[in-house]
């Protein structure tokens, strides 16, 4: 099944010291979606995820809770990141940690490379930093402090105080590359989505560009400068090269001919990062440049974004833990458009659980099974004359089939889920149109009552295929149900692109009895 081309795919790397909350969640089921559903079409595949160790941040935290920092960093992976991915249930090919040597002696290596071919340079610098960005503050995102922070200048994102750092640094020529940068971004349109974040970066990049510090001497947790070890180098450095450490820069260049360049998924807050900074990294170094970057929108918790240092952090097993990670996948991926802001709330998040997933694609499920259990001693009838109804069914689950695909091309993985989700309201509909248990009376309605379970239990064949990258747990479900297992194989070894033909479903597989794949949830 991997034959294909190459899709490598990215989260962020997070910073561990923040416990994972549901915005870290959404991005790593988005990316988890893409990468499942290219996987299943066959592309040749990567999925990275990680965490991003080094920096001031991190060294304080690790302080203030007495240990040091390679312990605490060490103590949070495994007690909470390694968790994380358990929880929802996501399938990455590899997960890399900046403090690994494999990461550390690669970004050495890089380094050095961009200090030979001149793009480095050492000078002073005075600004002011923010420890929770890790990043000196252009002036745009300065602002005043108020309350217990009066008459402090303080970081927009953070509303923390910013700290005026003084130091000898070494600098990259960001500079250097704005023309080349616009070039990229007119040449080639979808390297920046979606297009707020694509005009965002163009006026940025064309307000001209400064040049990078990309050391600090003030402390020393950090990959060591090689060429002066005073020096360790900037965290984001650092960080933004574990896409290419991690598969196989510098070690192992069959690996990474193979799969660079990436697609970087990331939210809004690190786009210029991604779409300025690491192509012009790339750019210097004379490698590709990513394939795309995508920046989608924050989640919003009581009108504000959500965040762990404002308290209104959600963990994601709260929500786990009572629906399940599949409607945790489902409704973040549905509920928003991919690319935009979206709100949370436990009521929204309820109401979609029981209309959408309990009523709408779990019922439907069900309600089949049991139908062809009853009508037809549990084995998959074969369809006789197919009407314009039947027909029409077939038409919903070829074209929602073609429009999903082409919607995962996008990264729209809500479009996608709208489309999968026609064939869900037509087979509702259409079971209700025909009732199948007023067929079930009369004797002469026998063949008709097998083509009306049979066109319900294929259109399922394909839901199950078409949603499994979204939801494995319960999509694995309904196929073991539909006895497709045994006839077809493995669920992730359907073609995803071939879902949308029809008559798939073997007549004569045997079906047995579904659990309900959205039990009822107390609520409080
Ligand atoms: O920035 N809504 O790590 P980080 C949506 N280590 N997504 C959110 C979110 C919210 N409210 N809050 C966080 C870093 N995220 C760096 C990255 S990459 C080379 C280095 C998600 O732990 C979103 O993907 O602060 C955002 O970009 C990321 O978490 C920031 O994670
Ligand atoms: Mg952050």
């Amino acid at each position: 099944m991997t034959s294909g081309r190459s899709f490598y795919i990215t989260t962020p790397i997070y910073y561990p010291s923040d416990l994972p909350h549901i915005g870290h969640g959404y991005t790593t089921v988005a990316v988890d979606t893409l990468a499942r559903w290219h996987r299943q079409a066959g592309d040749d595949t990567w999925m990275l995820t990680g965490t991003d160790e080094h920096g001031q941040k991190m060294l304080r935290a690790a302080a203030a809770n007495g240990v040091t920092p390679q312990e605490w960093v060490d103590k949070l992976v495994t007690e909470s990141w390694f968790p994380l991915l358990e929880t929802l249930d996501v399938a990455n090919d590899d997960f890399i940690r900046t403090t690994q040597p494999r990461h550390e002696e690669r970004v050495q290596q890089f380094v050095e490379a961009l200090h030979d071919r001149g793009y480095i340079y050492a000078g002073e610098y005075e600004a002011l930093y923010c420890v929770g960005c890790e990043e000196f503050k252009p002036e745009a995102e300065i602002v005043d402090g108020t309350g217990p922070f009066e008459g402090l200048k303080v970081c927009a994102i953070h509303s923390k105080p910013l700290e005026l750092l003084q130091e000898k640094n070494y600098f990259f020529k960001l500079s250097e590359f704005q023309d080349r940068l616009l070039e990229l971004y007119k040449t080639e349109p979808d390297f920046v989505r979606p297009e707020s974040a694509r005009n965002e970066v163009v006026s940025f990049v064309r307000s001209g560009l400064k040049d990078l510090s990309i050391s600090r001497s003030a402390f020393d947790w950090g990959i060591t400068v090689p060429w002066d070890p005073s020096h360790v180098i900037y965290v984001w450095v650092d960080a933004l090269l574990n896409y290419a450490t991690a598969v196989g820069y510098g070690t192992d260049p069959a690996e990474f001919e193979r799969r660079w360049p990436a697609f970087h998924v990331v939210g809004k807050d690190i786009l210029r990062f991604h779409a300025v900074i690491w192509p012009a990294m790339l750019m210097a170094a004379g490698l590709d440049v990513p394939r795309g970057v995508f920046a989608h929108g924050w989640l919003l918790v009581g009108g504000e974004k959500m965040s762990k240092s404002k308290l209104t952090g959600i963990a994601p097993t709260e929500i786990t833990d009572v629906f399940g990670s599949d409607a945790y996948r489902y409704y973040f991926l549905s509920a928003i458009a991919f690319g935009q802001d979206g709100s949370f709330s436990w009521e929204d998040l309820s109401a979609r659980y029981q209309a959408e997933l309990a009523n709408g694609f779990g019922n439907l499920g069900s309600r089949t099974v049991a139908m062809i259990a009853k009508y037809f001693d549990g084995v998959v009838p074969a369809p006789a004359a197919y009407t314009d109804g039947d027909r029409a069914i077939q038409k919903i689950v070829a074209d929602a089939a073609t429009t999903a695909d082409q919607a995962i091309e996008r990264f729209r993985i809500d479009e996608a889920i709208a489309a999968i989700w026609t064939i869900v309201d037509a087979l509702n509909g259409y079971i209700t149109e025909n009732e199948p248990w007023a067929l079930a009376k009369d004797e002469a309605q026998h063949e008709r009552l097998g083509t009306v379970l049979y066109t319900a239990a294929e259109g399922l064949r394909a839901l199950a295929v078409l949603l499994s990258p979204v939801m494995p747990g319960s999509t694995a479900k309904l196929w073991a149900a539909l006895g497709a297992e045994e006839s077809l194989g493995a669920l992730v070894a359907q073609p995803i692109r071939a879902a949308g033909g029809w008559g798939v479903l073997r007549p004569g597989s045997v079906v047995t009895a579904l659990s309900p794949l959205f039990p009822r949830v107390e609520q409080a």
